[in-house]
């Protein structure tokens, strides 16, 4: 039990998922297991840092959970706006995402446009050394745009960066979320990262986190992401070494689901944008019928998001 208590589980950044109500309820529900939470990527936008994004730092139901704010930028002038903002909220951890792989972010320089930008990386690492001393930073990158070997450009900066970790997943930005995942060359980036290295893909159940950590002793921990989505249950069932049952694990998902209900339904107006916040919790869903993942699909109004939730908790609990 000891030697598990120094290997570290994160929670995943995931736009519009991992927004703050989740992190608390998933807290709440399911307990302390994860070592921090990722907030989705806070970013410049029109030459500001949305104050909404800010707010929701601020907001006193972070203080329950342990939280990672995470920001994409592509030069040094956006780092500082962001970075300013995310202290001034009272934060000491960032992590900087070098991941993204979508087009518009790439194509501008930012998350995984970053990884051929050795300049940019060496400024970066400048910064955090000259004004930023305190805060304790952390990358999270994928190997590579177009080939899974273009991290090897990138690392000497990156080992050069005063870093808490560095999270891989192993990916090209072209594969976006699915593919093979390049293990070898993740082996090769954890022996020469001067970081502790995090590793982050594909990790759906318990025993998903026991075969990392037995392939790659060396690994601080794992990142999961969408897996805290299909099975929320997965890092409290690792730390129990128990799989729980299936009733179990769909009664606290339910349950999970049944605050996020509550809570957005008192805050947002109007079936449309209640449904946009509701429906992607929804999105990775496993071991119901396809009719009722149709059903949810199609739901714009509220009775019909209800009508699905039913037939969810009628394929789930019988
Ligand atoms: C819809 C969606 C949104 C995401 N948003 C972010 C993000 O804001 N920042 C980030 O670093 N990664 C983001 N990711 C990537 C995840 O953090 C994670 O790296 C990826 O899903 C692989 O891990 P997984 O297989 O455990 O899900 C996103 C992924 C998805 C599917």
């Amino acid at each position: 039990m000891e030697e598990k208590d120094t290997f570290s589980i994160y929670s995943a950044p995931i736009q519009g998922l991992t927004e703050l109500p989740w992190r608390h309820f998933h807290r709440a529900v399911y307990g302390d297991g994860v070592t921090a939470y990722h907030t989705p990527f806070l970013r410049v936008e029109r030459s500001e840092v949305r104050q909404r994004d800010v707010k929701a730092l601020e907001s006193e139901m972070n203080a329950s959970v342990p939280l990672v704010p995470q920001l994409i930028l592509r030069d040094v002038r956006e780092m500082e706006m962001l970075v300013d903002k995310v202290t001034g909220a009272g934060y000491d951890r960032i992590d900087i995402n070098m991941g993204c792989p979508f087009p518009p972010q790439v194509h501008h320089g930012r998350g995984a446009g970053m990884i051929a930008r050795r300049d940019l990386l060496e400024a970066l690492g400048d910064e955090m050394r000259n004004h930023y001393p305190d805060v304790k930073f952390s990358l999270k990158m994928r190997l590579g745009v177009d080939s899974p070997d273009e991290w090897r450009e990138a690392i000497e900066p990156i080992n050069r960066m005063s870093l808490v970790r560095l999270t891989v997943h192993p990916r090209t930005a072209r594969q976006q979320y699915s593919g093979e995942l390049h293990m070898g060359e993740f082996g090769e980036l954890l022996k020469v990262s001067a970081h502790p290295v995090v590793y982050n893909g594909d990790i759906l159940e318990p025993s998903d986190i026991f075969r990392i950590r037995e392939a790659y002793p060396t690994v601080e921990g794992v990142m999961v992401g969408r897996g805290l989505f299909s099975r929320p249950s997965i890092v409290a069932e690792w730390r129990e070494e128990r799989a729980w049952d299936e009733r179990t694990r769909a009664e606290r998902m339910l349950q999970l689901h049944s605050l996020l209900y509550d809570y957005y339904t008192e805050r947002v107006s109007g079936d449309g944008q209640l449904m946009g916040k509701l429906k992607p919790f929804w999105d990775y869903l496993e071991g119901v019928d396809r009719r009722t993942l149709k059903m949810m699909k199609k739901a714009v109004t509220i009775r019909k998001y209800d009508e699905a939730v039913a037939a969810i908790e009628r394929d789930l609990l019988g």
